[in-house]
C-alpha cells in the first residue's frame, strides 16, 4: 500500500489525493462530523466508510473543524513520524476543547489500535479510541462519552469488511474513487507495524465489489482503484463453496462491467503476483499498464532479514515476466526503505542496482523507522545512524528521480490517452488527468471536461508530471 504520509504538499497535489477535510454534507442542525485522514490510501478510503456510517446515525459532515461537534483523525503508524504528525495536530484542538467542553475527539486507525489505552493515558485530549474494524461502533461510543466516560474499541475481527457499508466519497473528484477489496495482512514482513495494526487479512464478497463499481460508474466515475494491501491474495468463496474467485478472476470481472470503467489496483506484493494477473492487464484496454510493486530492498541477505519471503532474482524475474507480457512502456513503482537493520554498504548498493535494473518509473522511499512490537524490534538491532539512513536515502531518491525523467522523456512525442480528472492545480487554463501508467499528465483546458477520455500528444515533461496538448 503506497504511503502518503511522507510526501510533500506538491506530491500530494501531483497524485491528486483526497484532500484531508471533507465538504459540507448533510443538513442543518445535525450534529458535525469533521474527519482528517492519514498515511495509505486505505486509511482515506475508510475515513469515506467512517463517514457513511455517522451519516446513517445522523451526523452531518463539516470541512470547518472549529465549528464540529466531533473531530476524528483517521491515524497512520507505519513510521514514527507520521505519529508525531499526529500528536501535534492534537494540540491544535486543545483550545477548542477548553472553550467547548462538549467537543468530542476521537482517533481512529492504526495509531489507535496500535497504542489502545495508552492513546487515552498520553493524550487527555482524546475521547475515543476505535480501531480499524470498529467503526460501527463509532455511536455508541460517542454515546459513551455523552454519559461522561471515555470510550475504546480495539477489537480486531476476521470477518469485518464494511462490504455492506456505501461509502460517501469525501472530497471526490467525481472521477476516480477507491474501492476497498480487503483488508489486513497476514505476511508479516520484519519492519511493519501493519499486521498488528490491521489484524488478520480477509476479502469482500466479490458482488459487493461489483456492484460498488457499478454504482461508481451510473453515478459518472471513470475510474476504481481495487486497493488492498496484497491484493494478490484477494481470495473469495461463496457460502456453499461452489464459486471461488481470485484477484485475477475479480480483476476481470471489474473491467467486463464496462470498457469506459478504467481499473486500477494497489497493493502487489513480489511474491504474489501471478501470470494470470498479468495477462488479465494485458487482455482488457480498461485495465490499466501498472504495477505498483514494493522491493523494500534489492539486497536478498535484507529481504530475508525483512522477511519478504522472495529474494532479488525472484523479483528481478517478476519483472522481467512483466515487461516479457506488458511491455518495455508498462509503468512499475516501488517502495524502498533505506537503512534496515545491519545494512551495509554493499547491500545499499545492491538497491540503487535494483533500482538501475528495473527502471521504475517512480517511487516511494523511506528511511528504516523502528516499530515497537515488530518481528524486527524484537529480534534486530536498529543499528544504521540516522545521518547514514538518510545520505542512503537520498542516494535513493536522487537516483529515481534521474530514472523517472528518463522515463518520461520516452513518453516525449508520443499519443497518451488520458482520464481527465479536473482543473491542473497550477493554472485554471489547463486540465490535469492520468495516462495508462498512472502519470499526471497537463494539458490546455480547450473544451474538454472532467471525466472526459482524451488522446494527449506529449510535448515535454518534469521527473513528475508530463505536459501535452490534445492531437
Ligand atoms: N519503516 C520505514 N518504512 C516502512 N514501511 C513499512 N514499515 C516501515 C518502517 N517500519 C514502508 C514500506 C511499505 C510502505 C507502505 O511503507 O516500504 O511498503
Ligand atoms: Fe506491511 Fe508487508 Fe503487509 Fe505490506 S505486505 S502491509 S509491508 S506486512
Amino acid at each position: 500500500m503506497r504511503n502518503l504520509e511522507i510526501l510533500t504538499e506538491e506530491d500530494k497535489e501531483t497524485l491528486d489525493l483526497p484532500r484531508t477535510t471533507v465538504d459540507e454534507v448533510g443538513k442543518q442542525n445535525k450534529k458535525k462530523l469533521y474527519i482528517e485522514s492519514y498515511g495509505c490510501q486505505m486509511n482515506f478510503s475508510d475515513s469515506e466508510i467512517v463517514t457513511s456510517i455517522l451519516q446513517e446515525n445522523g451526523y452531518a459532515t463539516t470541512s470547518l473543524f472549529d465549528e464540529a461537534d466531533v473531530i476524528l483523525l483517521n491515524t497512520c503508524a507505519i513510521r514514527d513520524n507520521a505519529e508525531q504528525k499526529v500528536r501535534n495536530r492534537l494540540k491544535n484542538f486543545t483550545h477548542l476543547k477548553k472553550k467547548r467542553p462538549s467537543l468530542v475527539v476521537g482517533v481512529l486507525g492504526c495509531m489507535a489500535e496500535r497504542l489502545k489505552t495508552k492513546f487515552l493515558e498520553e493524550e487527555k485530549i482524546v475521547d475515543v479510541v476505535a480501531g480499524p474494524d470498529s467503526y460501527r461502533d463509532l455511536p455508541n461510543l460517542f454515546e459513551e462519552v455523552e454519559e461522561g466516560n471515555k470510550a475504546i474499541n480495539v477489537f480486531l475481527s476476521k470477518e469485518e469488511t464494511y462490504a455492506d457499508i456505501s461509502p460517501v466519497r469525501l472530497n471526490s473528484n467525481g472521477v476516480t474513487a477507491f474501492v476497498s477489496i480487503m483488508r489486513g495482512c497476514d505476511n508479516m514482513c520484519s519492519f511493519c507495524v501493519v499486521p498488528f495494526t490491521r489484524g488478520r487479512e480477509r476479502s469482500r464478497d466479490v458482488y459487493s465489489i461489483l456492484k460498488e463499481c457499478q454504482d461508481l460508474l451510473d453515478n459518472g466515475y471513470k475510474e476504481v482503484t481495487l486497493l488492498g494491501q496484497n491484493v494478490d491474495s484477494y481470495k473469495w468463496a461463496s457460502a456453499d463453496g461452489t464459486e471461488t474467485v481470485n484477484f485475477a478472476q475479480l480483476l476481470e470481472r471489474v473491467a467486463l462491467i464496462n470498457p469506459l470503467l478504467r481499473v486500477r489496483f494497489s497493493t502487489s506484493h513480489p511474491k504474489d503476483i501471478t501470470d494470470e494477473v498479468l495477462y488479465t492487464i494485458k487482455k482488457y484496454e480498461n485495465v490499466c499498464n501498472y504495477i505498483h510493486l514494493p522491493a523494500q530492498s534489492g539486497s536478498s541477505r535484507i529481504l530475508k532479514l525483512m522477511n519478504r519471503t522472495y529474494d532479488r532474482d525472484w523479483y528481478i524475474n517478476r519483472v522481467d515476466k512483466i515487461r516479457e507480457v506488458l511491455g518495455e512502456e508498462c509503468g512499475i513503482s516501488q517502495d524502498i526503505i533505506a537503512g534496515f537493520c545491519t545494512e551495509t554498504e554493499e547491500d545499499h548498493q545492491d538497491t540503487l542496482s535494483l533500482i538501475e535494473y528495473v527502471r521504475y518509473d517512480y517511487g516511494y522511499m523511506f528511511a528504516y523507522s523502528e516499530r515497537p512490537g515488530t518481528p524486527a524490534a524484537k529480534k534486530l538491532v536498529d543499528d544504521i545512524s540516522d545521518d547514514e539512513k538518510q545520505r542512503r536515502l537520498a542516494e535513493i531518491i536522487a537516483l529515481q528521480r534521474k530514472i523517472s525523467q528518463e522515463r518520461n522523456e520516452m513518453s516525449v512525442g508520443t499519443i497518451q490517452k488520458v482520464l481527465i480528472e479536473g482543473d491542473s492545480k497550477r493554472s485554471a487554463d489547463f486540465l490535469q488527468g492520468r495516462n495508462d501508467q498512472n502519470k499526471m499528465v497537463i494539458l490546455p483546458k480547450g473544451n474538454h471536461q472532467k471525466g472526459d477520455y482524451v488522446n494527449v500528444k506529449i510535448t515535454s515533461c518534469s521527473s513528475a508530471t508530463l505536459f501535452g496538448e490534445v492531437e
